[in-house]
């Protein structure tokens, strides 16, 4: 690990964030995660995010290079997509201005690589591992060959995980982002039977589907509420319930996951390794139960820290130290990507 300092900027989605990364050791980290802007809204709204990104980005920054100077990085790093247009936007402007104005190098990074790559900061994880991504927008599993290559697996064929996770909570009554708010309920449920589909069950694919379990999910809180005659589920019916989400998830991703080991063992025997991403890992239950998956098919399990599972600017910088340590060309002549496939790196 060399010493090398890098500057990471995120602005791809609800997270404005900044972080100054030495080798893998983090020497500064701001996050803003824009909850209440969206909180009425149940989702993240863009016009809203991208005003707020612009608000509250320079500030930051500001703040930054108050506390530490940046005379001495060695490089930028800039998420250009996939995201929001407006966000990206945002970041991009202020990571070119810094990288003109300090005469520094700039690498513009793939978000989705970003999670992927995180992993690698705190732990000896080599080439190929195999990647689960759950997030709010994104869902897939894909051997990672090295940074920049990607064999992709499966993806989601409807809505991302975390996504139907908000869209559940917040038929629930709980705030956004839902994720977290079904986790913490969960805490006190029991799983019932038979009341959701698990996804996908019985197809041998590494693909994932979410909408037929939202829409499941959505029509019997429905019946509750009217079987109730209330606008709320009484609580243990509410704890019962997302410990019935979650478990059905579960049972889904885990099938996926061993469709993609036994797929691995065959194409990709030198393969050693599981690495989870995204905001959806920061999920305790899920973590546990995917590890438990995992070490019984003899594979290595990798998560970062929740507090990084989610966006931040650390694992944008620690992707741009990624990019400068293979050699990677930087550029300025970056543009914000809202669509882009890992596919196309
Ligand atoms: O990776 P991320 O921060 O943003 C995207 O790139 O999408 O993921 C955000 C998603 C949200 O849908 C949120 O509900 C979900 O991650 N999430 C969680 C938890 N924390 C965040 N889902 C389940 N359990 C959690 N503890
Ligand atoms: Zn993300």
């Amino acid at each position: 690990m060399t010493n090398s300092l890098f500057l990471g900027i995120e602005t791809s989605c609800d997270e404005t964030s900044v972080a100054l990364l030495r080798g893998n050791v983090v020497e500064y980290e701001a996050l803003y995660s824009q909850v209440v802007e969206h909180q009425d809204f149940g989702g993240v709204v863009p016009n809203i995010a991208a005003g707020a990104h612009l608000r509250v980005l320079p500030i930051m920054v500001q703040k930054m290079r108050d506390q530490v100077s940046l005379q001495n990085i060695d490089g930028i790093a800039v998420t250009c997509g996939p995201g929001l247009v407006g966000g990206l936007l945002v970041g991009l402007m202020m990571a070119k201005g810094l990288a003109i104005s300090l005469k520094k190098p700039l690498w513009g990074i793939h978000h989705l690589e970003a999670h992927a790559l995180m992993p690698r900061m705190t732990e000896d994880i080599s080439f190929p591992y195999l990647l689960l991504l759950l997030s709010g927008g994104h869902c897939l599993l894909s051997v990672v060959k090295g940074v920049g290559k990607y064999h992709i697996l499966g993806h989601t064929k409807d809505d991302a995980m975390g996504e139907c996770l908000d869209k559940i909570a917040r038929e629930l009554g709980e705030e956004y982002p839902g994720g977290p708010a079904i986790e913490k309920l969960a805490h006190n449920g029991q799983v019932m039977k038979n009341i959701l589909p698990i996804p996908l069950r019985g197809d041998k694919t590494c693909d994932f589907s979410f909408s037929g379990l939202k829409t499941a999910a959505i029509q019997w809180i429905h019946r509750e509420k009217a079987s109730h005659a209330a606008q709320e589920l009484p609580p243990q019916c509410k704890a019962d319930f997302c410990a019935t989400v979650q478990d059905v998830m579960m049972k889904s991703v885990m099938t996926r996951v061993e469709n993609a080991l036994s797929y691995v063992a065959h194409v990709y025997p030198q393969c050693e390794s599981v690495v989870m991403s995204g905001g959806v890992a920061s999920n305790a239950y899920f973590r546990k139960t995917l590890q438990d998956t995992v070490e019984r098919y003899g594979k290595k399990w990798h998560v970062p820290p929740p507090q990084y599972c989610t966006d931040n600017g650390v694992m944008i910088a620690w992707a741009g130290y990624e990019q400068w340590r293979c050699g990677v060309a930087p550029s300025l002549h970056i543009s914000a990507r809202p669509v882009w496939s890992l596919e196309a790196l």
